[in-house]
């Protein structure tokens, strides 16, 4: 069949990359794509969030399948959008309706859920502009540090923890009143703090029944030592070695079962992937948040470790036989690194060369801002390449994946060289 993989990060070339191996897959679409999807798919200059456009090209290559990448399609509605189309509902869309993508879009929501299900989370409450008084006052009552999260999408940025009541107050009166991130902080979820180590867990689901990918665990801060700004994420790490099997299996039962079946009670239909942020309080599972597509660059680490065929699986999700399938996994570490471009999360260059690309052999280099300008490959945004390799152990897959960095090279490329320090 035709597929189309909607995105332009690394998580998408790895999608492609891992879809372009399944016989199943005739011709493969990526929207808008980077110079890695083009190595494996024919790219189209289509915005994620223009539904229009996606359906001509949908049409036009008469495409049987849509993997959607990012959240923003997801909580902007794409798979309703198929569904209530005449020409389009019969294609598979792999993502979550508009309903239930508000896992993502809204922090309440997600909290609501999790209240609902009995899913354990850390506490909470919710406030407006028009309630921001009893927002001081529920911040007097807890302890620090604060954690203060806008509502909706604020690509990543909306989720502040600060150490003074005072700052809390402050930011809290940004978010409600100044705008600090536009209407995505109107409702502002505040909520206790929980101290522990963090990784995250993939679920594939068909609405019925699910399957577990192999857990992973990014690093998010720009510095060394995780210090520094948030980043989008520098690297990232799989399996997540402290995820014992009987973590594991408390993170089966007390989160992914009942996240599940949860939605079937709130008749939420799922299609797609299930991203749950989770820490490690003790020796027990919380949930800090649910993503309700993979992960970047976690995607990077968990793909390449799949060994089942990825259009299969997508095709069993679509059907409703997910439970029929038989995930396998490669019992290898895998571990990326992320090359960015000098000055980002903050203000960067783009458009310079990256050299070296052609040498690597012992790694996968999953393209991410990056694009093809006369035949080169240049930066184009602030994460620009995640480097991939496997190893027997996590440091045999991490020595291997900063040899390769070793060959690569562009003006002001920066990279964290501890990736894995904590393990
Ligand atoms: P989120 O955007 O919800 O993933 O939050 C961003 C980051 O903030 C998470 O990866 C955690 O490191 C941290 N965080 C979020 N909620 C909490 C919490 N309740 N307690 C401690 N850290 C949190
Ligand atoms: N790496 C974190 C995310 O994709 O949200």
């Amino acid at each position: 069949m035709n597929i189309l993989v909607l995105g332009s990060g690394g998580r998408e070339h790895t999608f492609a990359w891992k879809i372009s191996k399944s016989p199943l897959c005739k011709s493969l679409f990526v929207a808008p794509g980077n110079s890695g999807t083009s190595e494996v798919a024919t790219n189209l200059p289509i915005s994620v969030t223009d539904f229009g456009a996606i359906k001509e090209a949908v049409i036009k290559y008469d495409i049987e399948m849509v993997v959607v990448g990012p959240e923003d399609p997801l909580v902007q509605g794409v798979h309703d959008f198929f569904l209530n189309d005449d020409a389009l509902k019969n294609v598979s869309v792999i993502g979550p309706q508009k309903a239930a993508a508000e896992l993502e879009g809204s922090k309440e929501f997600a909290k609501e859920f999790m209240q609902r299900h009995n899913i354990p989370t850390a506490s909470y409450q919710s406030f407006t502009s028009e309630t921001i008084n009893d927002g001081y006052n529920f911040l007097e009552t807890l302890q620090p540090p604060y954690v203060l999260k806008a509502d909706g999408l604020a690509a990543g940025k909306g989720v502040l923890i600060l150490d003074n009541l005072e700052e809390a107050k402050k930011e809290l009166k940004q978010m409600l009143i100044d705008s600090k991130f536009g209407n995505a902080s109107a409702k502002v979820v505040i909520e206790e703090f929980l101290d522990g180590i963090e990784l995250s867990c993939f679920v594939l689901t068909d609405g019925e029944d699910y399957k577990i990918l192999p857990t992973a665990k990014d690093y998010k801060r720009i510095g060394e030592g995780d210090t520094g700004l948030n980043t989008g994420g520098m690297g990232a790490v799989s399996p997540v070695p402290f995820a014992t099997e009987d973590f594991l299996n408390k993170i089966e039962d007390r989160i992914v079962r009942p996240t599940v079946e949860g939605l079937k009670k709130d008749n939420l239909p799922y299609v797609g992937f299930i991203f749950i942020g989770l820490i490690k309080v003790g020796d027990d599972p919380k949930v800090i948040e649910y993503n309700v597509r993979m992960g970047d660059p976690e995607t990077e680490v968990v793909l390449p470790r799949l060994k089942t065929d990825l259009v299969a699986i997508f095709e069993a999700m679509g059907n409703g036989t997910l439970s029929n399938i038989n995930i396998e996994i490669d019992q290898r570490a895998a571990t990326t690194i992320m090359l960015v471009s000098g000055g980002y999360p903050e203000a960067y260059e783009k458009g310079k060369e990256i050299n070296g690309v052609d040498t690597i052999q012992d790694s996968i280099p999953f393209h991410a801002g990056a694009q093809l300008k006369d035949n080169k490959i240049v930066t184009s945004g602030g994460r620009v390449m995640a480097i991939t390799s496997f190893g027997e152990t996590h440091q045999e897959a991490i020595k291997k994946s900063y040899q390769s960095i070793d060959r690569l090279s562009f003006d002001k490329m920066y990279y964290r060289k501890d990736i894995g320090f904590d393990l």
